[in-house]
């Protein structure tokens, strides 16, 4: 299995840091955001890896990162998204080439977990994986509908939802089988203008292809100053030990 960073985006939410360097690359206590999701895949056996970016800066990347052996990485490769706000799915397109008809392990790139998902990419076969996670702000996610009858059955991904029909949010964590292409290729932009990787979640769905597992462990994504400050938090006090 390949491995894929989405490291895309101009992070506007995140002005004036962003203005500094591309948000992966912004600290999380006492190291660069992307190292992070780069560790996950690695800590799987995931060491074929591409990084998928885009914006004023994204040369900083071969600074801080290079070819990646430091991080464990065997092959690391680069793409350029020419439009860094057409969405998650429209990143992972560029990395149908990389991908050569192997499955892909997903992360967004300022997603950070203590998670192991090393036994969801080992049994992984065909489809799709999706790992769940409760939240207390539901409206900020793409958010999972599960069957009333049966609530280990998901029956819609709802995207930022007014009304969240539960609290499990769809983490920046995903595997996919070589599927994933033509369906991004079938999706048109939605009403913030981007190809929804919720979407692409939802054909697995409809294809009786879905899986989910529950991420576990801590996982926070980073695009705000508060989720940004909370991840900073936590890695602090689960590392701050490590100077002393
Ligand atoms: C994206 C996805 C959303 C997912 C979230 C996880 O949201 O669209 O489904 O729950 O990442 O971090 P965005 O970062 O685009 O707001």
């Amino acid at each position: 299995m390949k491995g894929v960073i989405l490291a895309g985006g101009l992070g506007t939410r995140l002005y004036p840091l962003t203005h500094v360097t591309n948000k992966h690359l912004l600290p999380v206590y006492d190291k660069p955001m992307i190292y992070y999701p780069i560790r996950t895949l690695v800590g799987a056996g995931i060491t074929d890896i591409m990084i998928v970016t885009s914006g004023p800066h994204v040369g900083h990347f071969l600074a801080v990162l290079k070819n990646g052996t430091e991080l464990g990485v065997k092959h690391l490769e680069y793409a350029y998204q020419a439009k860094p706000d057409g969405g998650i799915a429209d990143a992972l397109l560029l990395a149908e080439d990389f991908s050569d008809g192997e499955s892909v392990a997903v992360i967004l790139g300022d997603n950070t977990t203590d998670a192991d998902i090393t036994n969801e990419v080992k049994r992984f076969h065909d489809g799709a994986v999706i790992f769940l996670r409760s939240v207390e702000d539901p409206h900020r996610f793409g958010i999972a509908e599960f069957d009333r009858d049966d609530p280990k059955k998901i029956v819609r991904i709802i995207e930022k939802p007014e009304n969240p029909p539960s609290d499990m949010a769809v983490t920046g964590l995903y595997i996919y089988d070589a599927k994933v292409f033509p369906y991004i290729k079938g999706l048109k932009p939605s009403e913030r203008g981007q190809l929804e990787i919720t979407e692409v979640n939802n054909k697995y769905l409809d294809s009786g292809k879905l899986r989910w597992a529950n991420l576990n462990g801590y996982w926070s994504d980073a695009g705000t100053f508060r989720s940004l400050y909370e991840a900073n938090t936590y890695w602090a006090e689960k590392h701050g030990g490590d100077d002393e």
